[in-house]
């Protein structure tokens, strides 16, 4: 969360104070505007919004007709929920490594297909857009989906076009630690009418067909599904967060930018697949060995500033994801996907070493946190305090 306050209170007390904030409502409709604004904003067809991003990973897999016997491709380095959503439909998570930018790996993607596969989620880390051209080509040559996980790349860019909204369907994350927040949220957005329908229906499996014309002009059979509806509360604060975005991403590049040109050639930035369009939330520096990053970092803290050795960031690691790791996708082993007929022989041994490559990369790895409210001079002294522990 960077900008939160005024507007967002207003924006909720007029929603409260209508006495008429369920999502289908004759006042302030702010879920359906906030989806229209988002469509906008990410040039898409459809959008949903719903409680979280996992719900909206998972509601896109579902639109795509994944379920058991299927495996889906997610890399070695993201938040568990982008595999746990894999498991909700019934399906495997497969694990591939990342490149050099800590996206998901084309080339390992590629070598991890099977004839079971059906999707691929490259994962926008950090903000750091994935390789999107080089995935695309592999997901065009075995016929397989893409779902983008933008769930912490909101406002970013890949070549100029939004990232989620470049592949078959993107999910958005709008939890308190994201770029714009309502403490819990996310949002799908697809260009593809079957993905949105079935994503309409199962995200609001039971009102969906019970208040306003929501399935009017929908073609798909209703079906079971789940509760991931939201309230006008959700959307209040979101149409209010949404306006700030194009500013506070102007401002997290501007620090981010004026660092990086100030240390070229001091420290090394981790490659990018276009650093232009990335959120400016951080900044990644790259190390030749772990030691070394580790002695940066102590170098950085002892100034002052604190920086992330994102090996230790817990559940983003695939190697702390216990319940994958450890096979067990559900309470009831008769929903447990790693347990189902359906999913014998799927390419799912996994071993802590799998990804090594990643778990190298991520060792010798520094990122710096950028603040939208750093001052010229909090920049320049960001700015020193680097450039000191770069001189050992
Ligand atoms: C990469 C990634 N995917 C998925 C999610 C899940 O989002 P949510 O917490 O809104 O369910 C997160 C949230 O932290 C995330 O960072």
């Amino acid at each position: 969360m960077y900008r939160i306050g005024q507007e967002e209170i207003d924006a909720v007390a007029r929603a409260i104070l209508s006495r008429d904030f369920f999502k289908i409502n004759g006042s302030g409709q702010e879920v359906l505007r906030f989806e229209e604004e988002w469509k906008a904003f990410t040039g898409s067809a459809h959008a949903l919004l719903m409680t979280s991003g996992y719900a909206a990973l998972a509601s896109a897999l579902i639109g795509m007709g994944i379920g058991p016997g299927d495996e889906v491709i997610v890399p070695a380095y993201t938040y568990i929920a982008t595999a746990l959503a894999v498991l909700e439909t019934g399906a495997i998570p497969v694990i591939a490594d990342t490149d050099e930018t800590l996206t998901l790996s084309a080339e390992d993607t590629e070598q991890k297909i099977t004839p079971c596969t059906k999707a691929i989620i490259p994962v926008h880390i950090q903000g750091f857009p994935s390789d999107m051209d080089g995935l695309r080509a592999v997901a065009a040559r075995h016929g397989v989906r893409i779902l983008e996980d933008a769930c912490q790349s909101a406002g970013g860019c890949y070549h100029g076009r939004p990232l989620g909204s470049i592949g078959d369907a993107g999910a958005y994350s709008f939890n308190y630690f994201k770029i714009i927040t309502s403490g819990e949220g996310g949002a799908l957005v697809t260009n593809d009418r079957t993905i949105h329908e079935r994503a309409l229906i199962y995200h609001d499996a039971s009102a969906v067909a019970f208040f306003g014309s929501q399935l009017d002009g929908i073609s798909e059979p209703l079906f079971g599904g789940r509760e991931y509806r939201v309230s006008d509360l959700t959307g209040a604060i979101l149409r209010e967060q949404l306006k700030r975005l194009p500013s506070l991403r102007a401002d997290l590049k501007r620090g981010q930018c004026t660092i990086a040109e100030s240390l070229a050639g001091i420290l090394t930035l981790a490659p990018s697949h276009d650093f232009e369009g990335d959120t400016g939330t951080t900044l990644a520096f790259r190390f030749e060995s772990e030691a070394e990053t580790r002695r940066f970092a102590a170098k950085c803290a002892e100034g002052g500033i604190g920086l992330t050795v994102p090996i230790d960031t817990g559940k983003h690691v695939y190697t702390n994801w216990t319940q994958v790791m450890e096979k067990r996708g559900a309470l009831n082993p008769l929903m447990d996907p790693y347990r189902m007929e359906a999913n014998r022989g799927a390419a799912c041994d996994y071993t802590p070493e799998m990804c090594s490559k990643t778990l190298d990369l991520l060792a010798r790895t520094a990122y710096l946190a950028v603040n939208p409210e750093w001052s010229e001079a909090d920049i320049a002294h960001v700015t020193g305090v680097l450039a000191d522990a770069a001189k050992g």
